[in-house]
């Protein structure tokens, strides 16, 4: 963890064997509505569910009740904005094939794929980050967007679900 990072709240962060999560210099994590103008369902939860995991969050990064999940890897650069409520993972946890789904254990069922977060983006409430998406620099996602697998452009502005580059922040 770098230095003079600050927590409102106590987080949730859970890891398990053989993974890891670095937080970047300065990195503010709220995990209490009382220091926020927004309202969080949950408090922070980062989260790593499968060794040799890795999550590595940038400096100067603002996190409100996100729920970040990785089975692979996330990377989140610098000056990154999370809003309330944002959900980043990289699994989709369950099979897609419906046989054996329910109590399957085999994880090469599972998709999978890393997480991208490139520096200054601002992420708006409620938006959902699936596996495989890698955002480019100063992109804005929009409040509750889905954001399913893709590269994205710098400066891309991401609205709706699925999201759909609408803009980009280089423009009047
Ligand atoms: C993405 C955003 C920045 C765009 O703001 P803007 O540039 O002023 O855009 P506008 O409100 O003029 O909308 C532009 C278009 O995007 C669409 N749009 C805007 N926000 C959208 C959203 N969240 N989902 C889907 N479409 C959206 C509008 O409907 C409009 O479409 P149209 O051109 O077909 O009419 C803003 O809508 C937003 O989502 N802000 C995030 C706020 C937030 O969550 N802050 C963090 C709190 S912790």
């Amino acid at each position: 963890m770098g230095s003079g990072v600050v927590f409102y709240g106590s987080p949730q962060i859970k890891l398990c064997m053989s993974s890891s999560l670095s937080i970047g210099a300065r990195t503010v994590i709220c995990s209490d509505s009382d220091y926020t103008a927004l309202a969080l369902n949950h408090k922070t939860k980062i989260s790593t569910i499968r060794a040799g995991a890795s999550i590595e969050i940038g400096s100067d990064v603002g996190i409100s009740g996100a729920c970040i999940v990785c089975a692979e890897s996330i990377r989140i650069g610098s000056e990154v904005l999370l809003g309330a409520n944002v959900l980043i993972v990289d699994s989709d946890f369950h099979p897609i094939n419906p046989v054996g789904r329910r109590h399957s254990d085999d994880d090469t069922q599972i998709g999978v794929a890393p997480v991208v977060v490139g520096d200054n983006v601002f992420i708006g409430t409620r938006a959902t980050l699936l596996k495989g998406v890698s955002i480019g620099k100063d992109s804005v996602v929009a409040a509750g967007a889905v954001v399913a697998a893709g590269n994205y452009v710098d400066g891309a502005i991401l609205a709706g679900n699925p999201a759909r580059i609408i803009g980009s922040v280089y423009k009047e």
